[in-house]
């Protein structure tokens, strides 16, 4: 997912995010519908963080996948509602955390067309590794105002938009200081890139996903466009066990793997 190589192309303007379909078995075994051991450690902590859910408060998963944030917000005493665009991870969801937690089929930057939601309906929404997968990304920040009431809380959880690109970047080591450096191909210009295909060579459940690279400072100006004002932001690395070698270490330490952005809704 890392390797520095020349793919993906420049975003050209409004498009619409993949389907998730063709990927859903490989990811569901990949992940399980509790999350991988990435979400379970570090990104599903971070985002419950920020959230800071209260008993009673509702919470809208936006990108839910097959809902593994959903155990650690109703853990809290709040209410989960998960929506994603793959039929087929909703399915998974369904079956594995039953019908008392809400997952619904629908697309990210039409929210308001959904007939299960409600215009305000939400203390608080996430985008738990999902938004770095939806296009275009106006639309979806405008859908998820449109779920939050005024106050609400957004929490974006994604890798980080400045040292990890899938195809334009990743580690070098330098012999002569004996370190393990970060290198970037790319990175001020959004790029649409094709995923590498994922599943059984052969099998149906084989394809392929886009992610959208972004700069940080289109995240800002989206946010900031729809009506939003940050109020925290977390970088958070991905540290290496103690038998690893310490520049392993020390890279794994210093380049954070994921970025947290909570923003309020004013206005
Ligand atoms: C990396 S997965 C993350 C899923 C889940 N949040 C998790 O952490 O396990 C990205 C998700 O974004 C969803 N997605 C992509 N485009 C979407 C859209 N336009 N509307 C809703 N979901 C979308 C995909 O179906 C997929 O489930």
């Amino acid at each position: 997912m890392d390797e520095a190589c020349p793919v993906g192309r420049k975003t050209k303007g409004p498009s619409s995010s993949r389907s998730w379909d063709a990927v859903a078995n490989w990811y569901i075994g990949w992940a399980g519908a509790e999350g991988s051991r990435h979400h379970r450690e570090l990104a599903i902590p971070a985002a419950m963080r920020l959230l800071a859910l209260g008993p009673g408060e509702r919470l809208l998963d936006i990108g839910c996948g097959a809902g593994a944030l959903a155990p650690s917000v109703i853990a809290a005493g709040a209410h989960y509602c998960g929506i994603d665009k793959s039929r087929r991870l909703i399915a998974h969801g369904r079956r594995h955390h039953g019908n008392e937690v809400p997952l619904l089929v629908g697309d990210a930057a039409r929210l308001a067309s959904s007939s299960s939601l409600r215009r305000e309906g939400f203390d608080a929404a996430s985008f738990l590794l999902s938004l770095q997968d939806i296009d275009p990304l106006e639309a979806a920040l405008a859908s998820a105002r449109w779920a939050l009431r005024p106050g609400g809380r957004l929490v974006i959880l994604m890798t980080h938009p400045c040292f990890r690109i899938p195809r334009q970047s990743g580690w070098g080591w330098d012999e002569a200081r004996g370190l393990r450096y970060r290198r970037m191909d790319r990175y001020l210009t959004p790029l649409d890139i094709p995923m590498q295909e994922y599943g059984r060579k052969g099998s149906r459940g084989r394809g392929t996903t886009r992610s959208y690279h972004r700069p940080l400072q289109s995240y800002v100006s989206a946010l900031a466009d729809a009506g939003f004002v940050i109020d925290a932001l977390n970088e958070i690395p991905a540290p290496l066990p103690p038998g690893e070698t310490r520049a392993l270490r020390l890279s794994s330490e210093e380049f954070p793997l994921f970025l947290a952005i909570r923003a309020l809704k004013h206005r």
